[in-house]
């Protein structure tokens, strides 16, 4: 259906990191607890400095049940609102700053984070979901709104459902989805003896 998403490889990686993709279009289909569980045990078993285990996560459903959607989609930028709103599932990811045994600043906490949502995404994806990372929040709000302690930092967000093309996308947004995906070449990207030197052929 999204051909056009998928990496054109120099050679073939694993299909859930050659098919995935941010897709703006998500349809509201309902995601069931199975798999909203599998992806957070994903994220659980990814690799961390020290195993202190930095992530944290507050999930939000888009149901009227919830009742409380709205203050999630309150946290995002407007831009990014427009299109997640249709998304099943908003969750923000947060950092623990400081390590547990020291209390001295752990340096790897937003790096150990996006180990765990990389996890996640591709259990996503394994599980025909897609997941759409969001820079694009109001950090603030998440703090006072979520009430997280001194110590946690509400970093990013992700929205999760299923890539549709969704009628009520504004044009630019499906224009990105129907345009092809791009990377820098591994030539500018992987060095070795000096910065620049192309390490693989
Ligand atoms: C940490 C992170 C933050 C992102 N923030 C946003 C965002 O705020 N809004 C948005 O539309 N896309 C956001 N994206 C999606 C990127 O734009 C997207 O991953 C990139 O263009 C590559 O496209 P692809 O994921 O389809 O390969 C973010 C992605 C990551 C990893």
């Amino acid at each position: 259906m999204f051909e056009h998403k998928h990496a054109p490889q120099s050679l073939p990686i694993s299909t859930p990191l050659a098919e995935r993709w941010s897709p703006y279009g998500l349809s509201d289909k309902h995601i069931t607890e199975e798999d909203i569980l599998a992806l957070f045990e994903a994220a659980r078993w990814a690799p961390s400095s020290y195993n202190e285990q930095p992530w944290r996560f507050i999930l939000s459903r888009n149901t009227p049940a919830s009742g409380t959607h709205d203050k999630a989609l309150a946290c995002l930028l407007e831009s990014n609102q427009v299109w997640a709103a249709n998304a099943p599932l908003l969750v923000f990811g947060c950092t623990v700053g400081t390590l547990a045994q020291s209390g001295k600043p752990n340096k790897a906490a937003q790096h150990d984070l996006g180990l765990a949502v990389a996890n996640l995404t591709f259990e996503a994806q394994a599980r025909g979901l897609s997941v759409h990372q969001i820079i694009g929040i109001v950090p603030d709000l998440v703090r006072a709104l979520y009430a997280l302690p001194e110590t946690v930092e509400p970093l990013t967000a992700f929205a999760i459902g299923y890539a549709q093309t969704h009628a009520n996308l504004p044009e630019h947004l499906k224009a990105r989805d129907a345009s092809p995906r791009t990377r820098r070449p591994l030539a500018e990207t992987v060095f070795s003896d000096t910065w620049g030197n192309p390490a693989l052929l």
